[in-house]
């Protein structure tokens, strides 16, 4: 009988069997599916993408999806069929609306600790993404945005640089600006009054917490680099206030250390791995990646400077995970194939893309393991419109290297053998359209941690959304990061040597 592997939103894989002649929407089930016409190959919704063995499109199918959609192995579950072995990859349309704050977030009993409405934002260095809940653990509506302090630089430490050089209070401000923009937002959406939203938690790195609440930065610029707040702590309303929610009290969780923050916090609550006794590694991978290993009852913790190369910025034609970005590559029948968010016309590679491109022109050795264009052309195309450089592949290898080499350390520390650790999460904004095979074939965690791996999306986002529905999460949050221990990567030699070998495919 036919295998029928499906690739859930959320990263999770699955394989079901099924009789040559069943409907993908069958296989899948409607809970996976918008299908607002109930199947009946009408609405057009039940959109999954294909690889394999199935019926061919019918005339019906045609019209409702488009040839262009067809050609990129888009079709209409309630109207393909089985025909032999099939993948299929689920597009969840929530998170193409706002994939930067989509996560998996795990069952537990609400306490919330706000009144009527409550909003958490991630501030990422890169993008920030937003929730909206009611009392009764509703989730209103969600959203996402570029950092607007994006043009004071791409990465943390120019941002500090320019803090430094008089402009902390326009960081500030702009920082501001951009979570009313996303809150008023979400309010209009879910039709509620700015006043109505009585508790925020704004979770991120530690540089960002410092930049938004107007301090001083020096701390962050030099060594031995100890911060001197960690937050985990209600905020001053002289030191932060929002317009678009100018009732509400305002929550800052607790970082860990300088370069370790309050988002790797939330991510740790969201991926409960201190609360089961196996060893897990959480990997939460945006412009920085911070790293967490729990083991024997020890937190270590370690961020990277991956760069924001998965966030899309710094490669040529780079862009966040919306509309028209290619999220997805494989390769087919000789040639390379690429999906787009939206199944729009590609208009550029967001990070999911760019993990699964460079793992196909590797397996098809179009790039050798030095990184190298093979046949010496300085860019692939991977459609009419986009293509990725060699320079891009030059970032990749410096920011999965980083990542890599930074999980190899904390396992060294702690003695681990890689082949044994029984958990590897990995979160970010891309997670859950990261093709796992491809982040391991590329290199951007062990190989052999494969079978182990799972995504779960934004974790930060997600913890921050479990300290607002649950009073105890916010106790929890601040008790693991002050057990944590942060392990410095710069001047650690197991990391130097594991850099070096990790950045080779
Ligand atoms: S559910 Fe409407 S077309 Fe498939």
């Amino acid at each position: 009988m036919p295998n029928i592997t499906i690739h859930g939103a959320d990263g999770r894989r699955t394989v079901r069997q099924a009789p040559d002649g069943t409907l993908l929407l069958q296989v899948i089930g409607v809970d996976h599916l918008e299908t607002p016409c109930g199947g009946n190959g009408r609405c057009g919704k039940c959109r999954v993408t294909v690889q394999g063995q199935v019926s061919p499109p019918s005339e019906q199918e045609r019209q409702l999806l488009g040839d262009e959609a067809l050609q990129n192995g888009v079709r209409l579950a309630c109207l393909a069929a089985v025909e032999g072995d099939v993948t299929v990859f689920l597009t969840d349309s929530k998170a193409v609306q706002a994939i930067s704050s989509e996560g998996t977030m795990p069952e537990f009993a609400l306490d919330p600790i706000f009144e009527k409405y409550g909003a958490v934002v991630d501030i990422g260095t890169t993008t920030l993404a937003a929730r909206l809940y009611a009392h009764d653990g509703t989730l209103l509506a969600c959203a996402a945005a570029p950092n607007p302090q994006r043009v004071y630089g791409a990465d943390v430490i120019s941002r500090i640089e320019k803090s430094l050089a008089g402009k902390r209070e326009t960081l500030a401000q702009c920082i501001c600006g951009g979570l009313d923009e996303l809150l008023h937002q979400m309010e209009q959406e879910a039709a509620i009054s700015p006043e109505d939203v009585d508790t925020v938690i704004l979770t991120g790195n530690t540089a960002m917490l410092y930049l938004f609440t107007h301090r001083d930065v020096d701390c962050l610029s030099h060594a031995p680099f100890i911060a001197d707040e960690l937050f985990g702590r209600w905020a001053d309303p002289e030191e932060l206030t929002l317009t678009a929610a100018p009732a509400a009290r305002i929550y800052l969780p607790r970082c860990m250390s300088a370069f370790v923050g309050a988002d790797i916090t939330c991510a740790l609550v969201a991926s409960q791995i201190c609360e089961k006794p196996d060893s897990a590694l959480l990997a939460d991978i945006g412009t920085n990646g911070e790293l967490a290993l729990w083991h024997d009852g020890r937190l270590l913790c370690c961020s990277t400077a991956a760069g924001p190369v998965f966030e899309g910025a710094t490669i040529s034609q780079g862009m966040q995970a919306s509309k028209g970005a290619i999220d997805r590559v494989t390769w087919h029948d000789g040639q390379v194939c690429c999906h787009t968010i939206g199944d729009a016309p590609a208009v550029g590679i967001c990070g999911s893309g760019i993990i699964d491109a460079a793992a196909v022109l590797c397996e098809q050795e179009i790039i050798d393991e030095t990184g190298a264009f093979a046949d010496e052309e300085d860019a692939y195309s991977l459609t009419q419109e986009v293509a990725l450089t060699q320079k891009d592949v030059r970032m990749l290898q410096l920011a999965k290297s980083a990542i890599c080499a930074g999980m190899l350390t904390l396992l060294g520390v702690e003695n681990i053998d890689v082949a044994e650790l029984p958990r590897l999460i990995i979160a970010g904004g891309f997670g859950s359209f990261l093709n796992l095979h491809s982040a391991a074939r590329m290199g951007l965690y062990p190989p052999e941690l494969e079978s182990h791996a799972s995504a779960i999306g934004n974790a930060a986002l997600v913890g921050a959304a479990m300290l607002l529905l649950r009073g105890e999460y916010l106790t929890q949050s601040v008790a693991l990061a002050e057990m944590s221990e942060t392990i410095d990567l710069s001047s650690n030699p197991i990391f130097m040597d594991n850099y070096v070998e990790c950045m080779s495919f």
